[in-house]
């Protein structure tokens, strides 16, 4: 029997229509989808917290609690991006820890946890503190491609995280580049070696996940992540619908009740519908885009870059920069393309182009990476591009997040008069500014801060 994670108020909205999805909408979904039989829904985390105070002015605790309330058999699942939480710098590990402990205080079953290098240290605060509160654990592997992402480079991580003591894997195709046979080949390899249950993540982007979940099954794979059609397909996951219509009657099926999936078919079309018509989910998001088998290029990353193009009137350079992003890659050891990597190499990939020499000028978070900030790079960075960049400057090799000193309780001070409690304290660790206006307009107080129209890593 093959068990299924609901995603769609998680990364089908968050790949769709940029994550707008309202708490109510949210909740209501939920409510059905608790009847279900769903392995656990996929409703927190991610893009979600960031956007709920800044887009909807709703409090994201506030959502989890109400989702908790309406779903009393289902399990609840997050998306927690290791050391970084769900903002886009590392943290401290007190704030980490308190991240994890309330969230599962208000009501999250399961963390899926997941750093952009596959490096484990900065995954593991986030894992003890995780099984600490009681929580269920899952590390999730993020898959690429490249000339060290070997199915013996996965297997070797998927027994370090068995052995890290969490309770299940996950292979994360963030990109959704994982085509079938290579699926059927690493979780084959995986199945052998590792003795916790496999999940498998994909987008259909290329228009090859369904198949991928297929072939991901008949090796074994214990858990796939899919998506409530019609808010599925394009840049998210592959429908809901489809997967358990095409496992009925096989070895495989999940035994779900398909009637209550359908009942909430109207309602998530009438959802769609209203993003369609206020313009913010495309037909472009919806399109099969092959292309991305070729260039590795997440969905994120290619809008993300279109606009720094865009912006200084260059789109006539957009071959020359696809091409030259796995260059970068290379140059910088290979990084699963995924936030924080993923905005790093295509900004820094702009640049080389624009400028005509490359790494002219770096970015922050390109030097910084080459400190050793983010951790250990996959494979050898290039020497000549290191010394061009950083010179002879010094690498740490130690856990990142060594270097950092608690922040917890220096926020909560700063803070006394907008936050009423440790929840609130988070909301501002991770997203200060935003968090700010959402708290003072939440609590009727006064004064509200700028906002940055635009952060690199949104
Ligand atoms: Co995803």
């Amino acid at each position: 029997m093959v068990r299924i994670v609901e995603t769609s108020v998680r990364d089908g909205q968050q790949s769709l229509f940029a994550t707008r999805m309202t708490t109510q909408e949210v909740v209501d979904l939920c409510r059905l989808y608790d009847q279900a039989g769903f392995h656990a829904i996929e409703m927190w985390g991610g893009a979600t917290f960031d956007a709920a105070m800044r887009f909807l002015d709703e409090d994201p605790w506030e959502r989890l609690r109400e989702v908790r309330k309406v779903c009393k058999k289902t399990k609840l699942q997050m998306l927690f991006r290791g050391q970084n939480i769900l903002g886009y710098r590392h943290y401290s590990d007190d704030v980490v820890d308190m991240f994890c402990k309330k969230s599962i205080e208000n009501g999250i079953d399961i963390i899926r946890i997941f750093d952009a290098l596959n490096d484990l240290r900065n995954l593991k605060q986030a894992v003890e503190s995780t099984k600490k509160y009681g929580g269920e654990c899952q590390i999730a592997l993020c898959y690429t491609t490249s000339p060290v992402h070997t199915i013996d480079y996965f297997v070797d991580l998927g027994k370090q995280i068995e052995q890290l003591g969490c309770d299940s894997l996950c292979i994360k195709d963030m990109a959704g580049v994982l085509l079938p046979e290579d699926a059927r080949k690493l979780v084959t390899a995986l199945k052998k070696q590792v003795h916790i249950p496999i999940e498998l993540h994909s987008h259909s982007t290329a228009g090859v996940a369904t198949m991928t979940y297929l072939a991901a099954i008949e090796a074994g794979v214990d858990i796939i992540d899919t998506s409530l059609s019609p808010c599925s397909d394009g840049t998210a996951q592959p429908s809901t619908q489809a997967l358990i219509n095409s496992l009925a009657g096989t070895k495989y099926d999940p035994h779900m009740d398909l009637h209550v999936v359908q009942r909430a078919e109207p309602m998530m079309s009438k959802i769609i519908d209203k993003y369609v018509n206020n313009g913010l989910m495309s037909w472009k998001s919806m399109q099969v885009n092959p292309k991305i088998l070729f260039y590795q290029v997440p969905g994120g990353m290619l809008s993300n870059m279109i606009k720094q193009l865009r912006d200084q009137d260059a789109m006539d350079r957009y071959d020359e920069v696809m091409l030259e992003i796995p260059k970068v890659r290379r140059d910088l050891g290979y990084p699963p393309l995924v936030t924080p990597m993923s905005q790093m190499v295509g900004t820094q990939a702009v640049m080389n182009v624009l400028m005509g020499e490359r790494y002219k000028i770096t970015i922050k978070e390109v030097r910084d990476y080459l400190h050793g900030k983010y951790g250990r790079a996959p494979a050898e960075v290039d020497q000549d591009v290191r010394k061009k960049i950083i010179g002879d400057d010094e690498t740490i090799t130690c856990r990142p997040a060594d270097l950092l000193k608690p922040e917890f309780e220096n926020l909560k001070k700063k803070y006394s008069d907008i936050a009423r409690c440790d929840e609130d304290v988070l909301s501002l660790a991770l997203f200060e500014n935003v968090a700010v206006n959402f708290l003072t307009k939440k609590y009727g107080l006064n004064g509200t801060k700028e906002i940055d129209e635009f952060e690199m890593f949104v």
